[in-house]
């Protein structure tokens, strides 16, 4: 379905044949407009982006790129084709139709789950703002502008459905998707890695390899809503989110690159030594790992969940490909998962299969992880070397669910409080790490260089070439 852009708010939902909603969401427009200019990329708001714009929910090319300046980007509402006669895939409502409309006794949890994800993106855009005055590259921040305006027509797509389908109480949660604001003292974001600010790229690229990663998987999960506007509007969604997982996957792949190159220069893999040359070294790396993939791991909950069963149960909320399961009521069986036993050890847990929705969904998220890191150690092979990067024990550094603050090392195993007190601070970046990378963080705007600590990508955006001026800087 082509998108229309006469309109003051693009959008391929018919937005013109319902006044009160298109009045109610060209009211919404201004604050949010003046929340971009207010929270969204700082100082930038002149500037000429190449950036891509949907055009069309299909597959052939939604894409259209061309020049813009960040506030005037066409932000709007897209959802997927609507299939005829969709119904529910999973638990006790299989087989019945889609809903339409949202069912009564399902309202205030539905509503919750789109607040918390809409939340999230308005969250990840204000965590980034400060990120363009030290961009190593113009086409790196093309790429960050790209996923910035990207996370803001995701807030449009969660704004819409509480505007379209929850009332005067959904117009209002839309407004306090504008006033909470990410690390703010008194109205902050609702969760909690969304509160911290993202200050330097390599955090960045974590960000957007492993938590716009759990964005993949909820919205998988979401896209099986059957709340059908719901799963509609995800499935579009996850088009977009892709994009933001290339950044990361290619950003932390193209700073091993250049680590590798600085290490074969040196013949050493000393990481002062590294690091005197500008790059960041590959256990300092490694620690930027364990400690985003274990605070993404959070995101999805407690192993063992009462919401997760209900979700799944009732047809809010599904596993990500739900299709491909054999079984979709879930009513028998169980998921077993290791948790400690409270005396050192760890007992063996059976959970009914309901309850460990949030288990299964983590799990798939684990695996997708894990192509990323083989791919950045088969360059690490190649340049001749044998340090491996790996992702930690997803039970370690947990702050939720049955392994939330035990002390366990990166590879799993559970240790003393006093050794894991000790040791920790050499797992996850310390202060001296974080002020080493942010020291690096000196921002390159010549077209085509690249920052001491970053190789360049294979290619430019869209087969522009890489020194095309992808941010026209005034
Ligand atoms: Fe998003
Ligand atoms: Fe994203």
């Amino acid at each position: 379905m082509t998108i229309d852009y006469q309109e003051r708010i693009p959008n391929n939902v018919g937005l013109a044949e319902n006044r009160t909603l298109q009045r109610a969401l060209e009211h919404w427009q201004p604050r949010f407009l003046d929340w971009w200019r207010e929270m969204g990329p700082s100082d930038f708001l002149d500037c000429d982006v190449y950036l891509r714009t949907a055009t069309s929910v299909d597959a052939k090319g939604w894409a259209s790129y061309g020049t813009v300046k960040m506030p005037d980007y066409r932000w709007g509402i897209f959802l997927a084709d609507a299939v005829p006669d969709r119904t529910i895939g999973f638990g006790d409502e299989f087989g019945k139709p889609a809903w339409q409309q949202v069912p009564g006794e399902h309202r205030s949890t539905l509503r919750r789950l789109i607040v918390t994800q809409g939340d999230t993106e308005p969250a990840s855009v204000e965590q980034q703002r400060l990120l363009g005055h030290s961009c190593p590259s113009l086409y790196d921040l093309r790429n960050l502008f790209q996923v910035n305006v990207e996370e803001g027509r995701h807030l449009w797509a969660m704004v819409y459905l509480l505007h379209a389908y929850f009332g005067r109480d959904g117009r209002e949660e839309a407004e306090e998707l504008l006033t909470r604001h990410s690390g703010d003292a008194d109205k902050p974001r609702i969760l909690g890695t969304f509160n911290e600010p993202i200050s330097d790229w390599l955090s960045f690229f974590m960000f957007t390899y492993f938590t716009d990663r759990d964005g993949k998987f909820q919205l998988k999960s979401l896209a099986e809503s059957g709340f059908d506007p719901l799963a509609r509007s995800c499935q579009f969604m996850l088009t977009e989110e892709a994009h933001h997982m290339f950044v990361g996957d290619t950003g932390i792949a193209r700073v091993v690159r250049r680590t590798l190159e600085v290490m074969k220069e040196l013949g050493s893999e000393d990481p002062a030594a590294v690091r005197g040359k500008g790059a960041i070294d590959l256990p300092t790396i490694q620690r930027y790992l364990n400690f985003w993939f274990s605070s993404s791991l959070d995101l999805f909950g407690a192993e063992i969940s009462s919401n997760a069963a209900s979700y799944f149960a009732t047809g809010i909320k599904g596993r990500p490909d739900e299709a491909s399961f054999a079984d979709h009521l879930c009513k028998e069986g169980a998921m077993t998962f290791e948790a400690p036993d409270g005396k050192g050890g760890v007992t063996t847990d059976a959970v009914p299969l309901r309850n460990a929705m949030n288990e299964a969904v983590r799990s798939a998220y684990v695996r997708d992880c894990e192509i990323g890191v083989k791919r950045w150690n088969r360059l690490i092979v190649k340049a001749g070397y044998t340090s491996e990067l790996s992702l930690p024990s997803p039970r370690f550094r947990r702050g939720i669910g049955a392994w939330a603050g035990r002390p366990v090392d990166p590879a799993g195993n559970i240790i003393s409080a006093a050794e894991w007190q000790a040791k920790l601070p050499g797992w996850i970046p310390s202060e001296a790490d974080r002020s080493f990378v942010k020291s690096q963080m000196q921002r390159v705007t010549t077209p085509g260089k690249m920052a001491a600590w970053i190789a360049p990508p294979e290619r430019g955006i869209n087969n522009l070439p890489l020194d095309y001026e992808y941010v026209h800087l005034h």
